[in-house]
């Protein structure tokens, strides 16, 4: 299994302050260039429907200009599946969306679900996209996505991150760790995200089915302070560090 373990970043954000003047700064597609020579081994973006932060033209201009992969978060509606066919982009994580959330507070409900999910996503996979599921790390949506034909599930790790009580996030991190031993044994990549820190994200970095870590909110936050460059290489440090530590 190769050790290395990619860090997608998430520049959604980037698009919320623009949003809060309008007008074009900061630029998504300066942001993802910027990323990538830092050293992302992917872009993140989630298309909302209500576009919030993210909107159709950025997505079309941040995947025509990256050379890494774009990773195109979206929701499992028809309206999605076909902008996304049109896009193209490397890999499509399916997540929840709520209106009225902050953010994408849980797992997305596959098992139960399968039939529905596959006839609709199975376009993507027909147009040569990887097809990721954005799950909580538990058995049964695991062998769900299995069922729908995910390539990928990514884990929600939101309720790691917020775990308070050191037993608490012991009890999280076995779960997520659990749970990328029985998709990798069932033949599908793992991935992990959602509220990662330069704190929180070595324990996950560790795991060693891992392969790509999708971080947003955090690095855009410290590149507030420290520039994007530095706040990208600082997360790549402590992955690297965990990782390396974990195969030794
Ligand atoms: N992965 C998925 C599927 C997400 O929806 C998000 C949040 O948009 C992230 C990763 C990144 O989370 P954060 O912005 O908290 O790092």
């Amino acid at each position: 299994m190769s050790n290395y373990l990619r860090l997608g970043v998430n520049i959604d954000h980037v698009a919320t302050l623009r949003n809060a003047r309008g007008g074009a700064h900061p630029d998504p597609v300066s942001a993802a260039l910027l990323a990538q020579q830092a050293g992302a081994d992917g872009i993140t973006i989630h298309l909302r429907e209500d576009r919030r932060h993210i909107k159709d033209a950025d997505a079309l201009a941040v995947n025509e200009a990256i050379d890494i992969p774009l990773n195109f978060e979206m929701a499992a509606t028809q309206e999605m599946v076909n902008f996304a066919k049109s896009l193209q982009p490397h890999a499509c994580c399916i997540v929840p969306e709520k209106r009225e959330e902050v953010t994408t507070e849980g797992g997305l409900a596959v098992a139960g679900h399968e039939a529905k999910l596959s006839a609709l996503l199975a376009p993507l996979k027909e147009a040569g996209i990887r097809l990721s599921l954005f799950i909580e790390a538990s058995e049964h949506e695991i062998r769900a996505a299995k069922e729908v034909g995910a390539d990928i599930v990514e884990f929600h790790t939101g309720r790691y991150c917020d775990a308070e009580a050191q037993e608490e996030r012991a009890h999280e991190l076995a779960r997520i760790t659990k749970a990328a031993a029985l998709a990798h044994e069932l033949g599908i990549e793992v991935h992990a995200g959602h509220g990662l820190t330069y704190d929180t994200v070595g324990a996950i970095a560790a795991i060693p089915e891992m392969k790509e870590l999708n971080i947003g909110h955090f690095l855009m936050g410290a590149a507030l302070f420290t520039g994007l460059g530095e706040a990208i290489s600082t997360m790549r440090h402590y992955m690297d560090a965990a990782r390396s530590q974990a195969g030794s």
